[in-house]
């Protein structure tokens, strides 16, 4: 790994890399020889899968660009790879993990969050004076803002303020288009801040299951964010240089919506169970951790080693790829037990992983065999691991350090 871009390299994480050895030893192998649980990534599915996200953008003609969520990720080197395709920028949801994308190269960070607190805020405009980076944070409050801007004209800092706007997931943002006219009023005339737009996340409509419910919703908080918008020209002659909303789940309906500037989808580029069962969401899963078997000790049931501490499962179970004929049976800290399943759960997203991981493996399985074992949230599970396997046609290609893994406060 470069050692610039591993966490040793840039000391600020806390943690060691320790990494650069095995991934020496490792790099061109196939990932059957990779020590598990491990995080990795199918390269060729995720890149096609952020062209795919760029082109539906601009075939939609509206002019919605994208400014992808790294909360997925947490990896500079993904949001490096994003910014290459075509984003405009990148969001994440912690200073911690503006921080690492910073350290990883990232020139252009919205935090879409609010960031509250004497200490916090003194890092935040800290980070904002890095040569070359455009920092931006999300601002649903006059207190919030005018400690930011004190903060940053005392430190000779300067962020770009983003007023958050509550769309309907009844999470951040303003109440009212008083109070959003008034933060972007303050927000262009305060010392050590710009007003940079506004934004607001249809959280609450992501996942509906409905299509046109999903639709009806989302088209709702854009009416609300595109309203806003126009009453800050109105009362207060500004442009909003970002309007900024959606998800994975409404990215398709945001993008026909003129005046949105982009969208926030991070799912999308890795994908996982619950989005592969959401209606419209047509992206491929690139994401999965690998385990190895580690007993076979009944002929129904195989044990694996990878558990609670390497796969999260607030969305649901999680599932093995569909052509291992196998289904979870017991998922605890440190193992998952599994057992034969004559009707797997077959998701069109999966197809593509499956096809060239499943399909060709071994049969039967046994101890020491690798599966592929597919996250029900990805956000979370990789929020687990330190390292990502970045994986081309079987073979480890990379291993980036998940650098804001963790890096939640
Ligand atoms: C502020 C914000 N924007 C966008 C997203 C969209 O993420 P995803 O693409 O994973 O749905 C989220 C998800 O939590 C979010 O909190």
């Amino acid at each position: 790994m470069d050692q610039k871009r591993c966490c040793k390299g840039n000391g600020s994480s806390g943690h060691m890399c320790g990494h650069d050895e095995y991934l020496k030893q490792i790099r061109g192998r196939p990932i059957s020889e990779i020590e598990t649980p491990a995080l990795m990534v199918d390269l060729d599915i995720m890149e096609a899968n952020m062209d795919k996200m760029m082109q539906f953008l601009e075939h939609s003609g509206a002019g919605v660009g994208i400014r992808p969520h790294a909360k997925t990720h947490k990896t500079p080197e993904i949001a490096m790879t994003q910014m290459e395709r075509g984003a405009l920028g990148i969001c994440c949801a912690k200073l911690g993990e503006a921080e690492a994308l910073a350290e990883g190269g990232v020139p252009d960070i919205l935090i879409a969050n609010q960031i509250v607190g004497e200490r916090k805020i003194r890092r935040l405009v800290a980070l904002s004076k890095k040569p070359g980076l455009d920092l931006k944070v999300a601002v649903d409050t006059r207190e919030n803002l005018e400690d930011i801007s004190s903060e940053a004209a005392r430190q000779g800092g300067r962020v770009g303020i983003v007023v958050e706007v509550e769309v309907g997931l009844r999470r951040g943002g303003v109440r009212t288009v008083e109070e959003a006219v008034e933060l972007a009023k303050l927000a262009a005339t305060l010392p050590g801040v710009w007003y940079a737009g506004i934004m607001g996340y249809e959280g609450h409509a992501v996942f509906m299951p409905d299509y046109e419910a999903r639709e009806a919703a989302a088209n709702r908080s854009y009416d609300i964010l595109l309203g806003v918008r126009d009453a800050i020209k109105e009362q207060a002659g500004l442009d909003s240089g970002i309007v900024s909303a959606a998800g994975t789940g409404t990215f398709a309906f945001a993008a026909k919506r003129r005046g949105l500037t982009d969208i926030q989808a991070g799912s999308y580029i890795f994908m996982d169970l619950r989005y592969g069962q959401t209606a419209g969401v047509d992206f491929a899963n690139s994401l999965a951790v690998v385990a190895t078997i580690t007993g076979h000790p009944e002929p129904d049931l195989y044990i694996c080693d990878a558990g609670l501490k390497s796969m999260t499962k607030e969305f649901g179970t999680v599932a093995p790829l569909p052509s291992y004929g196998l289904k979870v049976i017991d998922m605890s800290e440190e193992h998952i037990t599994l057992g034969p399943d004559k009707a797997p759960l077959q998701l069109p997203s999966l197809t593509e992983l499956d096809q060239k991981y499943a399909k060709p493996a071994k049969r039967p399985l046994g101890v020491g065999d690798k599966i592929l074992l597919i996250p029900s949230h990805c956000c979370t599970t990789v929020n687990l691991h330190d390292l990502l396997y970045a994986v081309r046609d079987g073979k480890v290609e990379d291993g980036w350090e998940i650098t804001g893994r963790g890096r939640f406060v």
